[in-house]
């Protein structure tokens, strides 16, 4: 390896870093460490290539680079005769973004769009302005960028619910194997189990290289309290854990990185970062999608899709695209002056998030937590850098994972309500800087809350609703595509998400009850949440207030353009992911979910897009008879050109 290279690498690095706009002491060493061992410049696939130039035309046009976009772009170019642009408005993965214990610092980012939700009542109250801030990728990778790299694929009865909503193919016995289709299992007992895992797929999945004494220990509670230790992405869900994540050799395994990487070399990609699209060009006449406005330079441009155009711009972008475009509901798209070509009443609706309690905390008396403070040093970097383990690793601890039922959920049946996400730090662990500015907290609530504890050695648990009965909604702010759209998470809206929330702090609490974690001299942390002094603690008026104000997002938005039958007038697209009433347009992403799964969403968001992406190539590899006795039309590149040669060329040149 060149001196330039490395030089360069740690360049890049820092440059990332500025631009992200951290102040981290220990940064200069570890950069050094980093780049001179930087995994990259052994990687032989290397970085996807920007195209300079975008043709006027392709047989199909993605919108969006994020789990599903990338998923997509790699499938569809298996087929030698198609021609596949990606379109995604961030550029590539920053090299920070590599290493899990600094996740927490890609929030509020350059690569961040940086939502705000509207101000509610009903929820995120120690938040400022009371808006909950919602992190999402505005990168090549999407938020599989950010993300904690959690691999979940939820409850096989989620699928099933799907499919009696009306959405034939969707039932967990043909969903599962595409689950395995990514899959790349690094751990060799559960890849033995070749009914529920997959190996030599795009998408490594493993172990986490590196745990505190407590991950396993959590485990152990789980088990005192009478739960299976299981892996929870085989045959059964409920039980507890050590999480499974997507990773490789202790690095982040984006979707980018899983899936265009391996690629970048094949002639029929072509990835265009920086471009953000503003529209779907939907032909008012016949109804079709036959191509894509976007800004990219500073500059209009137009590209044609020949075949079809697929939505993969995330659970806000799609639903905001849509509207943009005349497909949403009448009567607010009229009130935007936006000409409707479609109406579709469910476009941004049906909006599900799962949320969690942030601030349970549980005091220990040995030095085993997961400080900023304790591991950021030249000893870690270096051991990151050149073995890829060691606490750099660690996903801002989290490690371990349960599943229970409390006893609002069918208790002989194995689709538990609540998730525990188990972590070795709470927000107080770094001393009241990243976590708290990523989860938007005003000073006030953390001082008040959180300061005694600082820097403490702590553990966490985030009991998390597994399926929430609140919807919210996403509409436009206005018909300038480059204004955020409104957003309204309406968390908490329902009773019954209170009460299951409810019991999923008791039962969290009792977690810290069990021997295995008395241990460690475990004690809950008893300091009354600010803003719910009025009440008398431990009652469940007390949760209920204490719910309401350090709502913590998950960062699982889904279902505002649901696949569902034509004759439900909520849903957008069908059980082949076409929207409904438009030709050559589909949606493949988190949007489409009907209902959230049972655990978080992004490994169900890569199986959406290999199942997506065989549909496509399925009906696309069947004859054009075929397609015609489907009602399937092509764009006439006659009509194309009369319509749009002149911009077309335009940016060929
Ligand atoms: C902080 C965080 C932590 C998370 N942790 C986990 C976890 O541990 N485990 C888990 O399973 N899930 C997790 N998730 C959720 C999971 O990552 C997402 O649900 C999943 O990545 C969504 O995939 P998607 O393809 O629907 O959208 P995304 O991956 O968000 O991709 C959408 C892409 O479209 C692009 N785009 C949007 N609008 C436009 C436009 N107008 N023009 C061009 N491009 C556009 C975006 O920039 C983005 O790249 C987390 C998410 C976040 C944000
Ligand atoms: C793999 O499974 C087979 C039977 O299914 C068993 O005999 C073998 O011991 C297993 N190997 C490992 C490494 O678990
Ligand atoms: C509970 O689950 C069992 C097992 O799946 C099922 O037979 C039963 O009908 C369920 N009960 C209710 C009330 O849904």
């Amino acid at each position: 390896m060149s001196l330039v290279a490395i030089v360069s690498g740690a360049t890049k690095l820092a440059v990332s870093i500025i631009g992200l706009g951290t102040k981290l002491w220990f940064l200069p060493t570890f950069l050094a460490a980093f780049a001179y061992y930087h995994y990259d410049l052994f990687d032989p696939e290397n970085r996807p290539i920007n195209v300079k130039e975008v043709l006027p035309k392709y047989d199909f046009v993605i919108i969006g680079g994020g789990t599903a976009g990338a998923v997509l772009a790699n499938r569809l170019t298996e087929v030698q005769n198609f021609n596949v642009l990606l379109l995604e408005a961030g550029g590539d993965e920053p090299e920070i973004a590599d290493v899990p214990i600094l996740s927490i610092y890609l929030h509020r980012s350059q690569i961040d769009w940086k939502y705000r939700t509207q101000p509610q009542a009903s929820a995120c109250q120690a938040m400022v302005d009371k808006r909950c801030c919602w992190t999402r990728g505005k990168v090549l990778g999407g938020s599989s960028v950010l993300n904690t790299m959690l691999y979940i694929r939820g409850n096989r009865r989620d699928f099933d619910l799907w499919e009696s909503l009306g959405n034939p193919g969707w039932g967990y016995d043909e969903v599962l194997p595409y689950f395995k289709k990514s899959e790349d299992q690094r751990n060799p007992y559960l890849a033995n189990n070749t009914k529920y895992h997959g190996t030599g797929g795009y998408l490594t999945v493993q172990d986490a290289p590196w745990n505190t004494p407590l991950g396993i220990a959590l485990v152990q509670a789980g088990v005192e309290m009478g739960y299976e230790h299981r892996d929870i992405n085989g045959e059964k869900q409920t039980g507890f854990a050590l999480f499974q994540y997507n990773m490789r050799r202790g690095y982040r395994c984006s979707s980018a990185k899983a899936f265009l990487r391996p690629v970048r070399l094949r002639k029929n990609i072509h990835i265009a970062m920086w471009s953000h699209v503003t529209k779907v060009l939907i032909d008012p006449n016949t109804k079709r999608a036959f191509g894509v406005e976007f800004i990219r330079g500073g500059k209009k441009q137009v590209v044609l899709a020949s075949r079809e155009v697929i939505l993969s711009a995330g659970a806000i972008g799609t639903p905001h695209l849509l509207m943009l475009s005349g497909v949403g509901p009448a009567e607010h798209l009229r009130q935007k002056k936006i000409p409707v070509i479609h109406d579709a009443p469910g476009v941004g609706q049906n909006l599900q998030d799962h949320i969690a309690i942030g601030g349970i905390a549980f005091q220990i008396d040995y030095p085993v937590s997961v400080l900023i403070d304790r591991f950021m040093n030249l000893n870690n970097a270096l051991r990151y850098a050149v073995q890829g383990d060691g606490p750099l690793t660690s996903n801002i601890g989290l490690e371990t994972v349960g599943f229970i039922s409390t006893k609002y959920a069918n208790q002989t049946d194995d689709w538990p309500d609540i998730e525990f996400m188990m972590t070795a730090t709470t927000t107080s662990s770094d001393g009241g800087t990243q976590t708290r500015k990523a989860h938007c907290i005003t000073q006030k609530f953390y001082d008040e809350y959180f300061a005694p504890i600082n820097k403490r050695d702590t553990f966490g648990i985030f009991p998390m609703i597994l399926r929430p009965k609140s919807r919210g909604y996403i509409k436009l702010r206005t018909n300038d595509p480059m204004d955020y759209p409104l957003i309204y998470h309406n968390y908490l809206t329902h009773p019954d998400d209170v009460r299951v929330m409810r019991e999923g702090v008791k039962a969290a609490i009792a977690v810290g009850e069990t021997a295995s974690m008395k241990r460690f001299g475990t004690r809950f942390y008893r300091k009354v949440v600010p803003g719910c002094n009025g009440y008398e603690f431990f009652t469940d008026e007390y949760w209920e207030c204490v719910i309401r104000q350090y709502t913590m997002t998950i960062y699982h938005m889904s279902g505002t353009a649901k696949m569902g039958p034509a004759d439900d007038p909520f849903a957008v697209v069908d059980h082949e992911l076409k929207v409904h009433g438009i030709q050559g347009l589909r949606v493949i992403d988190a949007s489409i979910m009907p209902t959230i799964t049972s655990g978080n969403i992004n490994a169900p968001v890569y199986m959406i897009a290999e199942k997506g992406a065989d549909i496509i190539k399925e009906l696309w590899k069947s004859t054009k008879k075929e397609r015609k006795r489907r009602g399937v039309i092509s764009n006439n590149s006659t009509n194309i050109k009369k319509r749009h040669g002149s911009k077309a060329r335009k940016n060929s040149q």
